[in-house]
């Protein structure tokens, strides 16, 4: 396997989808509701079209899992696990904070991430055991070693009704115990600030596998711990994701797990 073709092409096709993006950011025709307060827009549907049509032009016998079409030769041992636009909210708000989500799994690992802000033109990568960059450069989580010294971040499900109580006892907490925390509205950008050490740790609840596949690789290979909230093993499309620095990983599974 071919995996810096495999990273190129996935690349391009970030790139490809983070150009339509920017071509409706402003613009958007038409905002429709998939369930009470999860959007789609036109261009979260074009953008997926166009990542996946650019790397079937490449590989036309790998597996695709795409939010808005979803899974395209399921169980293909090779398989792409796409975000075309990760933060819809915040897109539907002009507010430039979103990204194209694009990750490769081989035999349901996964081992190429890429995460791209087509505002910023920030773009982070990671491939399997090579250590993570943003544009090229290498990254690594913090240092912090204390929850009290830490900056978390979480998200909020869409499905809010049923988890609100064990929800706001978690955000308590964190709240109380740690120097601040932030909901940026793209589970993959806070995964990338947690890599790059500006956060210390983020929590969130029923992400979908298309919301951290590459997020998590790009941690991971940062220095990042990612487990489920008592620290057990974290497999994408877990019910439960808490990523840290690693120092503050005690800390976190305490509060979170009680
Ligand atoms: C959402 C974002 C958000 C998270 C939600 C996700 P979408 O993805 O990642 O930060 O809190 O749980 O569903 O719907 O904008 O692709
Ligand atoms: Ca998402
Ligand atoms: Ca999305």
């Amino acid at each position: 396997m071919d995996i810096d073709l495999i990273r190129r092409t996935g690349i391009d096709a970030a790139y490809k989808g983070a150009e339509i993006l920017r071509g409706y950011f402003g613009n958007i025709p038409a905002v429709r509701k998939k369930g009470e307060k999860d959007l789609v827009t036109e261009a979260d549907i074009n953008s997926e079209k166009k990542i996946i049509e650019t790397i079937r032009s490449r590989f036309p016998h790998h597996g695709f899992l795409g939010e808005e079409g979803g899974a395209v030769e399921e169980g293909a041992d090779a398989q792409w696990i796409i975000d075309p636009l990760d933060g819809t909210t915040n897109f539907a708000h002009e507010l430039p904070i979103f990204a194209v989500s694009i990750g490769f799994s081989y035999k349901g690992e996964t081992v190429v991430g890429i995460v791209l802000n087509p505002m910023t033109a920030e773009l982070y990568t990671a491939v399997r055991g090579k250590g993570a960059q943003l544009n090229d450069k290498p990254i690594h989580v913090s240092h912090t070693a204390s929850l009290a010294d830490a900056l978390l971040a979480t998200g909020f499900p869409y499905n809010l009704k049923e988890m609100l109580p064990k929800l706001t006892e978690r955000f308590s907490r964190c709240l109380f115990e740690a120097r601040g925390v932030r909901r940026l509205g793209s589970a993959a950008i806070d995964l990338c600030l947690l890599a790059s050490g500006k956060y210390d740790g983020f929590w969130e609840e029923n992400l979908k596998p298309w919301d951290v596949a590459a997020g998590t690789l790009i941690a991971r290979e940062a220095g990042a711990a990612v487990t489920d909230f008592s620290g057990g093993p974290y497999s994408i499309g877990g019910s439960q994701i808490l990523a840290t620095n690693g120092r503050i990983h005690r800390e976190m599974t305490e509060i979170l797990s009680s």
